[in-house]
């Protein structure tokens, strides 16, 4: 079952992908009369392609093209007949009036939904708080939630993440020019067989984006890499020779998550030279590899350890 809902204060560029699959079926939202004109009330043409979707035999995608599309507290609502991709080109704007949602508590909720994927799009949510994500199983050959510039108060809870590559703040700071990251917590989550478990990822370019007050905890692991920073990201070496991050990671704390790592170092912080980590804190971490105590090591940072620590604290 996979719960998501949404209030946000900005845009969010928020993407869960899966396997891509291929599809059968192709419903566009426009052909079930919504207007990309973001003042016509596209809510009824979501739900018609939803349900055409959610009907067909075979796999679906639910197009939504460019443009920008007004929804008001819409369920998207499962068991459904087989696989569906949400492709999102356009925006989906919320009501600028939050009474528009009634008492609802939620914007978009898919519900009671298995092996649905929503790639690419934006969520302008208007004034209203934060993202949630609960209750998710995904299984993904890429990042299991991938978390983008501009985003903040988002709380992931008891989500089950494996195959695929952890959760990931980042890449964050390819633009020089960009939003920060604020306020994201994961909380009561199991990675299994992930390539990493939590991890920030900047390019190693300047920039004057950012990441604070980010808070895993409560995780249990089974992963490659359990946790990690990694500020020279630099596919190919293409864009970034001899630059580093500019991208500042401050007031981000890592408690309670235990767990088996896939390699002796599970905890890899390897910070920008010209603007290091600071405030990060450890609190409680028991990761062994092979049953024996795991290292960790860290590179221009600043912090504090308390609690239990396998590994040692490096900071
Ligand atoms: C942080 O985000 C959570 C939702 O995850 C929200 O409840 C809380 O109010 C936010 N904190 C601040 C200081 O904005």
């Amino acid at each position: 079952m996979a719960k998501l809902t949404y209030f946000s204060c900005f845009l969010f560029l928020f993407i869960i992908s899966f396997f891509v699959q291929s599809s059968n079926a192709a419903y566009n939202v426009i052909s079930f009369g919504a207007k990309p004109d973001g003042k016509s009330d596209a809510t009824q043409a979501f739900l018609k392609a939803w349900a055409s979707a959610c009907n067909s035999a075979t796999a679906s995608t639910i197009y939504i093209p460019k443009g920008r599309f007004l929804l008001k507290a819409t369920v998207f609502r499962g068991p459904c007949k087989n696989r569906i991709t949400v492709q999102i080109d356009g925006t989906l704007m919320a009501p600028t009036d939050y009474s528009a949602l009634g008492n609802s508590g939620y914007w978009i909720l898919f519900i009671q939904v298995n092996r649905v994927a929503v790639y690419g799009g934006t969520l302008d949510a208007k004034e209203l708080t934060g993202v949630t994500i609960k209750g998710s199983t995904i299984q993904t050959g890429d990042d299991c939630i991938s978390i983008g510039p501009d985003t903040k108060n988002l709380l992931m809870s008891n989500i089950r993440c494996g195959p695929g590559h952890g959760v990931s703040i980042g890449s964050l700071g390819k633009e020089l020019n960009e939003a920060g990251v604020q306020n994201v917590t994961l909380t009561d989550s199991v990675f299994t067989g992930s390539d990493n478990g939590v991890r920030i990822k900047s390019w190693a370019r300047p920039s004057n984006g950012f990441v604070q007050h980010s808070f895993p905890k409560h995780c249990y692991e089974d992963v490659e890499n359990p946790i990690t920073i990694d500020q020279n990201y630099c596919p190919n070496n293409q864009g970034c020779p001899r630059q580093t991050s500019g991208v500042k990671i401050s007031q981000v704390t890592y408690r309670n998550i235990r767990g088996t790592s896939g390699t002796p170092e599970a905890v890899t912080f390897d910070c920008s030279p010209s603007t290091p980590c600071r405030g990060i804190k450890l609190q409680d971490l028991k990761l062994t590899y092979m049953n024996r105590a795991t290292t960790s090591s860290c590179k221009n940072i600043g912090g504090t350890s308390s609690g239990v620590l396998v590994p040692e604290s490096c900071l």
